[in-house]
């Protein structure tokens, strides 16, 4: 199986030309041999150009489109958000479901996370579920294992079989104060324990799991070489080109 790679660029980058430029580079890198999964999660302002942009060269065959949120209503609701048929026809396939930023910053709840996830699978959208204590002191297992069972709450087996998992530890995120990363060994420890608590209600046996927080071209290659871990989620080094075609480079086994 190939490795995942995910890039989220967040807020970033700050114009449309520049988003251009990262797109033609990593290009570049598709065509010097990259041969692992790609999914780009662009702001949603580019997200219909990006999409054009992936239709095009070596990125068309080796790249997918995602997006960062969804709205948990459908088109025709009043919030001025983004729904997931609105995102389908635009060539969406991915969606990042509860990111940690949007958990903390935004103060998004469990509760919220659970109704965006089953928005985007009725939009036939691939959840990517963003999975991830706040620290590591005290009780965060037991943290990890409550907004694990509450973000996939009510949810049949199959529909959890669509899903990826993140898992992405907030003190690991790299605009965190003092952010470093997991080790590989801490965040399959931490994989396998969301895969336990799953496991009491889902076959969760072939559910893929990625990992991100400070993922830099520097640590890429002791995540992925983990069989538990079958791609990365990155988020920095995803708009420095050059940072994130090595980070492609090690993917490619
Ligand atoms: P960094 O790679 O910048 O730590 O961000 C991780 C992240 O939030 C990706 O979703």
């Amino acid at each position: 199986m190939k490795k995942l790679v995910v890039a989220n660029w967040k807020m970033l980058p700050a114009s449309l030309a520049e988003a251009r430029e990262i797109l033609e580079r990593i290009d570049g890198c598709l065509r010097d041999g990259v041969d692992a999964d790609l999914v780009v999660c662009p702001p949603f302002v580019f997200v219909e150009e990006v999409a054009q942009m992936l239709a095009e060269g070596a990125l068309a065959e080796g790249a997918s489109l995602g997006a960062q949120d969804i709205a948990d209503r459908d088109e025709g609701a009043l919030t001025g958000e983004v729904s997931g048929p609105q995102l389908v026809k635009l060539g969406v396939r991915f969606v990042l479901i509860g990111h940690s930023e949007r958990r903390w910053k935004l103060g998004e709840s469990d509760d919220v996370v659970n109704a965006k996830l089953r928005a985007a699978l009725r939009a036939g959208l691939v959840p990517i579920v963003c999975l991830g204590e706040r620290t590591r002191d005290g009780a965060w297992q037991e943290e990890l294992a409550a907004q694990t069972a509450a973000t996939f709450r009510g949810l049949t087996a199959g529909q959890v079989g669509q899903c990826l998992i993140a898992y992405e530890p907030v003190w690991a995120i790299s605009t965190n104060p003092d952010a470093k990363p997991d080790t590989p060994a801490g965040a399959v420890q931490s994989m396998s324990h969301i895969r336990q608590t799953l496991a009491d209600h889902f076959d969760v046996s072939h559910t893929t799991f990625l990992y991100g927080g400070s993922v830099t071209p520097a640590n890429a290659k002791e995540f992925l070489e983990r069989p538990e871990i079958s791609g990365v989620l990155v988020g920095g080094a995803s708009v420095h080109p050059e940072e994130f075609c090595r980070i492609l480079m090690v993917a490619t086994r």
